[in-house]
C-alpha cells in the first residue's frame, strides 16, 4: 500500500522535531519543549505510523521503546579493533609518556587532548548514510555483542546524525554510562519493587546495556559519551579535538570537560583539576585520557600490541578496596539513631586511609551479610562517608555469626525502639543518654522550649564536657559560681544566666512536653496533647490507643510518645525536673466534645478580623479540638476570613471550602461548646 505523500511527509517532519527536542533535552540539556507538546508530537507520530505501516522505521524516535526480546546476543565484528590504554598511575608515568612522544615525534612540546576517563561501557555505533545501523559491545575488542536494539533506546544517541558533514560511513567509540543521582534513584526503586540492585553506576549500566529485553533497557537512565571514531573518519580532520567537536555538531553528547593542553605540565595540572572536579561531576570517572591532539602525529607513534603510542590513561586512585571487618560497632547519634560501623583493618580507599565504613542500618548489615572476620569492599565517593559495599563470600572463613543489633542502648542500656516506617532504629531514652545529651539540652532550653535565654551551643559544650550537666534536670542545680567559671562567661553574664533558669521553671505543660524532645512531638502537637490531657500525668500513662484520641496523633506519632514514656530513664528526669520546681498551670482536662462541629476540623485563617486576633482565634480553635493550619488544601475544612483576605479565601472557593467569617465562627464554636 502507498502511503500518502503528505503522510509521509508530515512523518519526517515530527521525527525531525522530536529528535531535536530530545537532542536538546538528552544531550544538551536544555528543554526546549514542555512535556505535554513533546507527548502530542510522539503520539501523533506514533498515530501516523499506525496508520501507515510502511512508514516505519529503525531511526523512528518511536522505536526507543523498545524491541522485543531476543533469545541471545548476535556477534558484531569490530570494523577497526577496540583497543585498551596504557595506564598510568603517577606523575612520573606520565612525564615519561610526553618524553616517549616528543622523541618519537622530534618536537619540544606537544599538544594534547584531554578528556576523563568514563567509568562505564566502551560501545562501539556504526552510521551509515548518516542512519544508525549497529551498536556492539567491546567484548574482546574484536568481536562484540549486538547490542544495536538496547542501544536504540538511550535517548542521548541519535539515530540519525545532524548536519550534513559527516562521512558516508561513521563508527563513533563512547562510554555508555549512569549518572550518579540516577543511579541511586533506579537503586532504591530496584529495592523498593524487590528486584535486583547494582553495586555501582558502572556495574548498572552494563547490567541494563545487556539486557535480552530491549524494554527494560528503555526504562533505564543510560547516558552515552563519545569520545572519537574510528580511523575511517580520520582524514577529514587534523585534530583529535576536531574530531571531537564535529561529533558534538553531528549530535553526540561530548563531555563540557575537554581541553587542549600543552606539554607535560599542562597534562598534570588538568590531572589535578579533574581531580578536585571529580565528585562534583554527576558520572564517575576513574581517571582521564590523554591523546596527542594532532592526527597526523598520532599515526606517526602507531600502536604497540593493544594499545596506541599517542595515547595515555592517567588513573585516579581507586575508590574501592578490599579489607577485613575487625568488628561491628553500633554507634548512637545525637538524635539517637543506631548505626552499625564496620571497623575495618586500615586500608588506603581514594588516597585517604579508611578504618571504619558505615553499614547504615540494621537491614543493611542483614541484606549484605556481613559478618565480623568477612573480607568486604569498601568504597569511598568524593567527601561520602566509606560504605561497605558487598562481602566477598568465598573468603569468609569458618566460623562467623550473622550480626544482631543489640536490643538495649549500646550506650545508655535503655529500650530501643523501631518505627513501622523507619529503616532506623533508636534509642528512647532521648532525656537521659549521654550520646543525645548536648542535643537534649539545647532542645530543652531553646526559645520555643523553656527558652532558658543564654543557654547555647557552647554553654551546652562545656557544661556537658566538664560532667556539670548529664539531664535537664541538672541545669536547675547549678550555682551562679559554677556558671562564672566557665569560658567566656563574667559574672553579669553567669547572672544572668542563673536568672534565665530559674525563671523557666514557670512554664507552660505544652512547652513542657515539647521540651522533652519526644522523636515526632513538634510544637503544635505537644500543645494538642496539653489541651487534651491536662497534666503530665495522664500523658505519661496513656496507651497508645488513648494518644490516638487526640487530634493530629496518628499510629506512628502514638507509638513514639508511649515509647517515650515507657522508658525508665525518662521518667526518672521528668520526676527530677518536677522535684527541681519546674511548673505548669494544670489546667482541667478539656472535656470537649468528640462530636461537636469543630472538633478534629481543619481551619485556615486569613485576612484580618473584626474583633479577635489571630492567636485568640486560633487559641478558641483548638480549645474544641479543632486545627488550624497555614494554606488551604482539600484537606481544609473551614477558611475564616477577615477584611483583604486575599488568595486563601480565593482558593477556598476554588476548591468547595467553605468560608466563614468571624460571626459564623464564633456561632460554631458556640455549638462546640467553647464559648
Ligand atoms: S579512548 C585507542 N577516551 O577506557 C583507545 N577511552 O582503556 C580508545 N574510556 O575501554 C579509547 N573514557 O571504554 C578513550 N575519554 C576516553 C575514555 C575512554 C573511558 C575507556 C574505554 C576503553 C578504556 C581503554
Amino acid at each position: 500500500m502507498t502511503v500518502p505523500a503528505v503522510a509521509r511527509a508530515r512523518a519526517a517532519a515530527l521525527r525531525s522535531l522530536i529528535e531535536q527536542h530530545n537532542h536538546s533535552y538528552y544531550v544538551l540539556d536544555r528543554p526546549t519543549v514542555s512535556d505535554a507538546e513533546y507527548d502530542s508530537l510522539f503520539r501523533e507520530l506514533q498515530q501516523l505510523e499506525q496508520a501507515h505501516p510502511a512508514l516505519l522505521s529503525a531511526d523512528s524516535p518511536t522505536q526507543r521503546v523498545g524491541a522485543a526480546p531476543l533469545a541471545a546476543f548476535a556477534e558484531i565484528r569490530h570494523a577497526t579493533p577496540m583497543l585498551s590504554l596504557n595506564n598510568a598511575f603517577d606523575d612520573g608515568e606520565v612525564a615519561a609518556f610526553d618524553q616517549r612522544v616528543r622523541e618519537a615525534l622530534g618536537v619540544e612540546t606537544v599538544e594534547y587532548a584531554a578528556e576523563p576517563k568514563f567509568d562505564g561501557l566502551a560501545i562501539s555505533l556504526v552510521y551509515v548514510d548518516g542512519v544508525l545501523v549497529s551498536g556492539a559491545t567491546r567484548g574482546d575488542g574484536n568481536t562484540g555483542e549486538d547490542v544495536t536494539a538496547n542501544l536504540r533506546t538511550v535517548r542521548a544517541i541519535p539515530l540519525r546524525l545532524h548536519g550534513s558533514g559527516a562521512p558516508a560511513r561513521l563508527e563513533v567509540r563512547g562510554e555508555v554510562l549512569m549518572f550518579k543521582a540516577d543511579f541511586a534513584r533506579m537503586n532504591a526503586r530496584q529495592s523498593e519493587l524487590a528486584e535486583k540492585t547494582f553495586a555501582n553506576p558502572r556495574n548498572a549500566a552494563a547490567g541494563s546495556l545487556r539486557q535480552l529485553d530491549p524494554r527494560v533497557t528503555a526504562t533505564r537512565p543510560l547516558k552515552f559519551f563519545a569520545y572519537g571514531t574510528d580511523a575511517a573518519a580520520g582524514g577529514v580532520f587534523t585534530r583529535h579535538s576536531q574530531t571531537l567537536d564535529a561529533l558534538a555538531e553531528w549530535g553526540f553528547p561530548v563531555t563540557q570537560e575537554r581541553r587542549v593542553v600543552k606539554g607535560c605540565n599542562g597534562l598534570l595540572e588538568y590531572y589535578r583539576e579533574i581531580g578536585v572536579r571529580r565528585a562534583g561531576l554527576p558520572f564517575d570517572i576513574d581517571g582521564v585520557v590523554y591523546k596527542v591532539d594532532s592526527l597526523a602525529a598520532q599515526n606517526t607513534l602507531g600502536f604497540v600490541s593493544r594499545a596506541p603510542r599517542f595515547a595515555l590513561a592517567h588513573k585516579f586512585p581507586a575508590e574501592e578496596a578490599v579489607t577485613v571487618v575487625e568488628g561491628i560497632d553500633v554507634q548512637v547519634g545525637r538524635t539517637g539513631a543506631l548505626t552499625p560501623v564496620a571497623r575495618l583493618a586500615a586500608v588506603t580507599v581514594g588516597g585517604v586511609s579508611v578504618t571504619n565504613a558505615t553499614l547504615h542500618n540494621e537491614d543493611e548489615v542483614r541484606r549484605k551479610d556481613v559478618r565480623v572476620g568477612d573480607s568486604v569492599v569498601v568504597r569511598r565517593a568524593g567527601d561520602v562517608i566509606p560504605e561497605v559495599v558487598r562481602v566477598l563470600a568465598e573468603k569468609r572463613p569458618r566460623s562467623t555469626a550473622a550480626f544482631v543489633m543489640p536490643q538495649r542502648c549500646p550506650v545508655c542500656g535503655s529500650a530501643i525502639r523501631k518505627a513501622e516506617d523507619e529503616a532506623i532504629a533508636r534509642c528512647t531514652a532521648g532525656l537521659y543518654c549521654p550520646a543525645q545529651r548536648k542535643q537534649a539540652l539545647l532542645h530543652f532550653a531553646s526559645r520555643r522550649a523553656l527558652d532558658i535565654e543564654g543557654l547555647g551551643d557552647r554553654l551546652v559544650e562545656q557544661l556537658v564536657d566538664r560532667d556539670l550537666v548529664r539531664t535537664p534536670a541538672d541545669i536547675y542545680a547549678l550555682k551562679a559560681e559554677t556558671l562564672a567559671a566557665l569560658d567566656r562567661m563574667a559574672e553579669k553574664s553567669a547572672a544572668n544566666l542563673a536568672a534565665a533558669i530559674k525563671k523557666s521553671k514557670q512554664t507552660t505543660l505544652a512547652r513542657f512536653i515539647y521540651a522533652l524532645g519526644i522523636r515526632n512531638v513538634g510544637e503544635s502537637t505537644a500543645q494538642d496533647l496539653a489541651r487534651y490531657f491536662g497534666g503530665i500525668d495522664s500523658v505519661q500513662s496513656a496507651d497508645a490507643e488513648t494518644l490516638q484520641q487526640v487530634p493530629d496523633v496518628g499510629p506512628v506519632v502514638a507509638q513514639s510518645i508511649a515509647g517515650f514514656f515507657a522508658e525508665p530513664h525518662n521518667r526518672t528526669v521528668i520526676d527530677a525536673l518536677l522535684a527541681a520546681g519546674v511548673r505548669f498551670e494544670q489546667r482541667e482536662a478539656l472535656k470537649v466534645s468528640t462530636d461537636g462541629p469543630v472538633y478534629g476540623k481543619t481551619f485556615v485563617l486569613t485576612g484580618a478580623l473584626p474583633t479577635l486576633t489571630r492567636d485568640e482565634a486560633t487559641q478558641r480553635i483548638r480549645d474544641c479540638g479543632g486545627k488550624v493550619a497555614g494554606s488551604v488544601s482539600k484537606k481544609t475544612d473551614y477558611v475564616v476570613a477577615g477584611a483583604d483576605p486575599g488568595s486563601k479565601q480565593a482558593k477556598a472557593i476554588e476548591l468547595g471550602v467553605t468560608v466563614l467569617d468571624e460571626a459564623a465562627l464564633i456561632e460554631l464554636l458556640k455549638q462546640a461548646g467553647g464559648a
